[in-house]
């Protein structure tokens, strides 16, 4: 969910709604405001995306300075106007926005309703302005802080009240919040491209902090009310680089940003000698080679960066990597220790279960190295480690530029590694190097030579279902292609090992069933011939990958995509490009929405 907060000499609805837009890709289930008109609360709330909410905006006149506002992400209660936020107290004189999960909130709930208090929502935030309410006795902030105590769980909030209305209060516990600090104006938001186009000064609130907001000051404090002295974080990237800039989505945008991403994210990591300098990382070599095991651990296409990274690292650096899905490893009592280095993968890093599995890792011991795009975010902080990607703001809910500078980044990690290890020689580490430093050349290639993909796209657009194989970093390859094509276009896709097919999944191929076989690892190449071979018998449409100058596939697939040639560790930055193009093409011929799928959001701040 995102959150939004203004106060100043704006129309509060403007700036509101503006922000919200910038965090639409956080949960756009439904969205709501509540402002001070005059002496009244308003609340304009609405299942559905932010525009009907700005319909309904359209038809009321409001003149307020003063406001919170939200968009939502459905947890707790079906999508609905009553289940949006802002909800309110039964007087209808208190408005919270909240992000996060209340998990003792039928708890409180009860306790509440023995106290006279009933309820109109199936949301668990809905106990919030009913707190504060019991506990108001003349001052908010005071209201708030009793209010949060009996809280657990995670919540960032935003509230309003019309008997205080020269103020917001904003609270940060395990879920983001920011607070933009303007002139005679201040701002609060889930993140900071919501604020962007106000200031670029920015208070970045702590788990355990909170804030009272004037106009014209902001103070902050502990939840026990001790003051907190903070310093501005300023904003160093633009506005633009969170816009469309002339392409018709961001997912599109951010595909064709992947070259100058990876370039920033290898520049300043390798020095004049030609080596790859991490020194701004911090990490020791005698913490590398004290490290007896690697657990990589990430959501999403994250993971999927991460099973890249696994490849990469066992085969440089020869230390054993084990990978899991966050949500997953910390229910499996994972085998950590002070000589596991646990690495984890989040582009926006708040993905709740990364940073749940971060901590477990910390209690336990382990170091943390965290692989992440988004500066002052939860899990950078509290890594020990952090390794930027600097991919720039990643908009469109599918993660493409994400991916490919996480790929390198951990292709970096790798190398390094290997190097304070001594298990590269000098040759290899240096032929390795010069292909990660190509990359972003070869990408550029790809994209300008993208036309025979539109037409693969056109045949799969038609598809039910389709099937993605691969063997080696060409499986966990296709399973990156495989999502990528799912999420954009609801076609139903699976990614398969290419030598398990014949153990179950080759009953599903039927006449023209499209399969994708990525075949771009020399050594596995006549395997995957044999593979193409064995779904074309059942009547497959294959559309093969393949390195340029692989032409005995010509004679075997249906449809075939090159991509350069490079070493086999490092076709995946490189193939992953037109499985994005894919995608992207897929569900923009279906008509879907692409950048904002059904049902998925960015950012997953809840388990
Ligand atoms: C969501 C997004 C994915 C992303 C995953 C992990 O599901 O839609 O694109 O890969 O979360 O997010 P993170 O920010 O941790 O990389």
């Amino acid at each position: 969910c995102g959150i939004v907060g203004y106060i100043g000499d704006k129309k509060s609805i403007d700036v509101l709604t503006r922000g919200l837009e910038k965090l639409e890709y956080r949960g756009y289930d439904s969205a709501g405001i509540a402002v001070v008109n005059k002496d009244e609360m308003k609340i304009v709330k609405c299942k559905g995306r932010l525009k009907n909410l700005e319909e309904n905006l359209e038809e009321i006149s409001i003149d307020s300075h003063v406001g919170i506002g939200h968009t939502r992400w459905a947890t707790h209660g079906e999508p609905s106007d009553v289940n949006s936020h802002p909800h309110v107290n039964h007087k209808g004189n208190i408005a919270v926005v909240h992000n996060g999960i209340i998990e003792n909130y039928l708890e409180i709930k009860e306790e509440l309703k023995k106290s006279g208090y009933s309820f109109v929502s199936e949301t668990d935030t809905e106990v919030i302005p009913y707190l504060i309410d019991m506990y108001y006795d003349g001052d908010l902030k005071k209201a708030v802080m009793k209010a949060i105590k009996k809280l657990k769980g995670a919540f960032a909030l935003g509230v309003l009240s019309l008997d205080e209305k020269d103020k917001l209060i904003a609270v940060r516990k395990d879920s983001p919040l920011i607070i933009g600090l303007g002139e005679g104006e201040n701002f609060i938001a889930s993140d900071i491209p919501a604020v962007i186009d106000w200031t670029k000064d920015i208070y970045i609130l702590e788990n355990g902090e909170m804030a009272e907001i004037t106009k014209d000051h902001v103070s902050i404090m502990d939840f026990e009310g001790n003051p907190i002295q903070k310093k501005v974080y300023k904003v160093t990237w633009d506005i633009d680089e969170a816009k469309k800039g002339g392409y018709d989505h961001f997912m599109i945008k951010e595909i064709f940003e992947q070259p100058k991403a990876i370039k920033d994210t290898l520049m300043s990591r390798i020095d004049d000698s030609g080596k790859i300098n991490l020194d701004n990382i911090d990490i020791k070599s005698e913490d590398i080679k004290n490290i007896e095991k690697i657990y990589i651990v990430a959501c999403g296409t994250a993971y999927h960066a991460g099973l890249v990274g696994k490849a990469l690292i066992e085969k440089y650096a020869r230390i054993p990597v084990l990978t899991d899905i966050a949500s997953e490893f910390r229910y499996n009592n994972p085998f950590i220790d002070e000589k596991t280095l646990m690495i984890v993968v989040s582009q926006s890093g708040e993905t709740a279960d990364t940073l749940a599995a971060l901590r477990l890792a910390k209690e336990k011991k382990a170091k943390v190295l965290a692989v992440c795009n988004v500066v002052g975010s939860s899990i950078s902080r509290e890594a020990d480690y952090v390794f930027y990607t600097w991919a720039g703001p990643e908009i469109a809910v599918a993660s493409t530029k994400a991916y490919t500078t996480q790929v390198v980044s951990l292709a970096l990690i790798a190398l390094y590694m290997a190097d304070m290890k001594g298990t590269i020689d000098e040759f290899e580490y240096k032929k390795v190097l010069e292909e990660v430093k190509v990359l972003p050349e070869k990408i550029e290639k790809i994209l300008e030579s993208q036309s025979n993909i539109k037409s693969a796209a056109s045949y799969i657009s038609k598809s039910s279902d389709i099937f993605y194989i691969g063997r080696g970093f060409d499986y966990y390859l296709a399973m990156e292609g495989s999502l990528k094509l799912k999420e954009v276009s609801y076609i139903h896709s699976e990614a398969m090992a290419a030598g398990e097919l014949k153990h179950g999944t080759l009953a599903l191929i039927e006449e023209n069933t499209p399969v994708l076989a990525l075949a771009t690892q020399d050594f596995l190449y006549d395997k995957m011939i044999s593979n193409i071979k064995e779904v074309k018998a059942r009547g497959a449409y294959t559309i093969a990958l393949a390195k340029e100058g692989n032409t005995e596939i010509k004679g075997v697939a249906d449809f075939i995509i090159y991509i350069p040639s490079a070493i086999d560790e490092l076709t995946a930055p490189l193939a992953v490009i037109p499985l994005q193009l894919l995608a992207y093409y897929v569900a923009t011929e279906r008509g879907c929405d692409v950048d904002k799928p059904r049902n998925l959001a960015k950012s997953v701040t809840v388990e």
